[in-house]
Parts: C-alpha cells; sequence; structure tokens
C-alpha cells in the first residue's frame, strides 16, 4: 500500500537491542517482575518527569488499578463519552458507575461545563482522556474545579506519550496517569501499561494490586482484590528499547502533521480541532473534520481503493452512549461527542511515513471531498 494506515516501526540496531535484553532474561529465567521491567519503570518515570512509574499489563488494567487505589466502590466517576471501551469499563470493572460526560470538539476532549452538570453527591472523581495525544487546554481548569470540590482527577493518557500543554508534561496533570504499549500505539511494548505518579502511596499500592494484590513478591499474602495485572520482562524489554525512540518518533509525527496543515491551509478541504497543535500534540492521530454530507465510510473505501491510502481509524467512530453495554450508564444529550465522533477523519500518521506522502493523501481527500465524497 503507498501509504498504509499504521506502521510500527523497529530498525535493525532496536530489534538486536531487543533480542539481546530478552536473550538475558531466557538465560536468567527472570522472566517477570525483574531488572528489565525496572529499568522501564525508571525510564519512563524520568522521561515523563514524575516521581513514580509502575509498570502493568496493559492500558487496561493501569486504569482500573488506579481506580481501585482511589477506591471508587459505588460511586460515580466521571468519564468521556468519545473514548475507548476501556476508560469506560475500567470503572464499571473497579466497583464504580461510569457517567458518561459529553465532549468539546475543538480540544476532543471532556467538555468541563458538562462535567460540572454531571456532578452528584455520589461522584467520586472524573477521569481525562487525551485524546488522539491533543492535551486539553481546559485542563487547568477542569483541575481547579475537581481541586475545590475534593473530587479526583486522573488521566488516561493511552494516546499521549510525550505530549504536553504549555510546556508541561500530559502525566503532569491529576493524582496519576495511565499510559498503554499497544502496537498501534506512539510506542509499544507488544502489549503493555504504565501508571504515572507523584504519589508515593499510589504507586505502592498500584505494585500491590498488579501482582494478585499480594503484600510482596515473595509471599502468598493477599491484602487487596488484585489480579495478574504485571508485566513480563519480555515486553518490558521491547517498551525499553521503543522509548529510546520516543522523541524521534514524535518529531517525525510531527513533521507529517505540518505537511498535512500545509496541505489542508491551501485546499481547504478540511477543518482542524482548534485545540491540536503542532508543538503540543504527540500526533497519535491527526484528526480534521469532513464538511456536512460526506459519507466517511465512502470517502475510506474510494481512499483505498482507488489512492492506495488506509486511512486510520478514528477516536472515535462512536461514542459510548451508542454501546449497548454502556447504555445503563446514558444520561441526556450528547451533541459534542456525537459532532466529533460523526465528523472526524483521521489521515494516517506514522514514525515511518514520508511527509510528502501527507500532501498527496490530502490532495486526494479534497478531490473526493470536491465530488461528494464519493
Ligand atoms: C483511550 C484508551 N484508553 C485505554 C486503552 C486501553 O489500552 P490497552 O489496549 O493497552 O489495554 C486504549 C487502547 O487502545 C485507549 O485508546
Amino acid at each position: 500500500m503507498r501509504v498504509p494506515a499504521a506502521s510500527i516501526v523497529f530498525s535493525e540496531d532496536d530489534i538486536k537491542e531487543a533480542l539481546s535484553l530478552i536473550e538475558s532474561s531466557l538465560r536468567s529465567g527472570s522472566l517477570t517482575l525483574g531488572k528489565h521491567g525496572q529499568a522501564f519503570e525508571e525510564a519512563f518515570a524520568a522521561r515523563c518527569g514524575r516521581k513514580h512509574a509502575v509498570a502493568v499489563s496493559s492500558g487496561t488494567s493501569a486504569i482500573e488499578i488506579v481506580l481501585r487505589t482511589l477506591d471508587v466502590e459505588g460511586a460515580e466517576v466521571i468519564v468521556p463519552d468519545n473514548t475507548f471501551f476501556a476508560t469506560a469499563a475500567a470503572v464499571a470493572h473497579a466497583g464504580g458507575i461510569p457517567v458518561l460526560a459529553d465532549a468539546d470538539r475543538e480540544t476532543l476532549a471532556i467538555s468541563v461545563d458538562d462535567v460540572l452538570a454531571r456532578i452528584t453527591p455520589k461522584t467520586k472523581g472524573v477521569v481525562i482522556v487525551h485524546i488522539g495525544g491533543i492535551v486539553s487546554p481546559e485542563l487547568p481548569r477542569l483541575e481547579e474545579e475537581c481541586k475545590k470540590r475534593g473530587l479526583f482527577l486522573m488521566c488516561d493518557a493511552a494516546h499521549a506519550h510525550g505530549a504536553s500543554l504549555n510546556g508541561r508534561d500530559a502525566s503532569d496533570w491529576g493524582v496519576a496517569s495511565t499510559y498503554s504499549f499497544y502496537p498501534t500505539k506512539v510506542m509499544t511494548s507488544g502489549e503493555g501499561g504504565m501508571i504515572v505518579t507523584d504519589d508515593e502511596a499510589i504507586a505502592n499500592e498500584a505494585r500491590i494490586y498488579r501482582d494478585q494484590g499480594k503484600a510482596g513478591f515473595t509471599s502468598n499474602f493477599h491484602t487487596r482484590l488484585g489480579a495478574n495485572w504485571r508485566l513480563s520482562e519480555v515486553h518490558a524489554a521491547i517498551g525499553l528499547v521503543q522509548l529510546k525512540q520516543l522523541d524521534r518518533f514524535i518529531s517525525h509525527r510531527r513533521e507529517v502533521a505540518s505537511a498535512y496543515e500545509e496541505a489542508i491551509k491551501r485546499t481547504g478541504a478540511l477543518t482542524l480541532p482548534k485545540a491540536q497543535k503542532l508543538g503540543e500534540s504527540n500526533f497519535y492521530k491527526f484528526v480534521a473534520y469532513l464538511p456536512e454530507g460526506v459519507d466517511r465510510a465512502e470517502l475510506k473505501k474510494t481512499m483505498r481503493e482507488k489512492y492506495d491510502v488506509g486511512m486510520s481509524g478514528e477516536v472515535y467512530e462512536w461514542p459510548l452512549h451508542v454501546q449497548p453495554v454502556f447504555e445503563q450508564f446514558t444520561r441526556g444529550a450528547y451533541p459534542g461527542a456525537e459532532y466529533a465522533c460523526a465528523h472526524q477523519v483521521c489521515p494516517p500518521v506514522s514514525a515511518r511515513m514520508d511527509p510528502k506522502d501527507a500532501t498527496y493523501v490530502i490532495e486526494s481527500l479534497a478531490s473526493l471531498i470536491s465530488e461528494g465524497g464519493k
């Protein structure tokens, strides 16, 4: 395919380094909760500028573990309507009640006004998601409003490795941030996740939860309702190698995004969410809005068949309030999330993509849109 929807990048040197780390695990027999996991935690905490990082099995378990350390049993936790299933599901798995709140189409994040309108005496906290790698400029206001009301704020930063707002890292908000290293993400460990926090108590509790709620690695004394949420040494080795490339990956993605912005300005084919900024987003996704009336599914099909371009998956195609599993948690209207989900299109971005192809992608999209998207 001329421009694939995504590419996972491992140089020959990175493959060699990962294999040598994995070989040392195989030879030593240290296959979980060992030195690679510890090195990955230390390096990730340092990259974020935070005191603690706890490596876990996935971005999903990272969210659930933090929510368990905050004890959301029986409490309401406000989450975005336009997020991945796992953000809201983790609240339910941790014993809480997810309350879906609307999105702001210019930031793609949870709307602070809608969050405030959904607070009840049962509300314990809020989870914001940095959708597509955009850290919302409304985040300081949300943090302030949560503080005033004694609510916790945590960040699902599954999309936001290395992203920032006004020079402040995505991990530097709320009580803790959680990351995913699923293969489609800006950096990967195959499978894996990380909890990042300055709060020692959260970090200590998270270490207990991730290992079956055991008080210590070698004991069988269970003090919390944890699970097997450990990260294997093999995954940690891959994550360590990818982390070294994170800054390079992000700067390459920004070059592609810059080429997209330039072509969009020239063709006027799409509009952009105002909060998606070149120096701040990591461009996990490049999000753009289609004009009214364009059939996105048809457009994506023609991009693939006629132009050999794989459009990336949206963030997200469907808001959670239309997912049958969340029907019981849905209240009121979600116009912002509905707009963002229905109108967005995500041209491909990767750490390998030739920025010149960005011009080709936008010109192809522009000509299709001018023909009514067919
Ligand atoms: C916003 C968001 N939260 C959580 C997750 C879950 O991460 P994982 O797939 O590593 O469990 C994802 C992953 O796709 C995500 O996009």
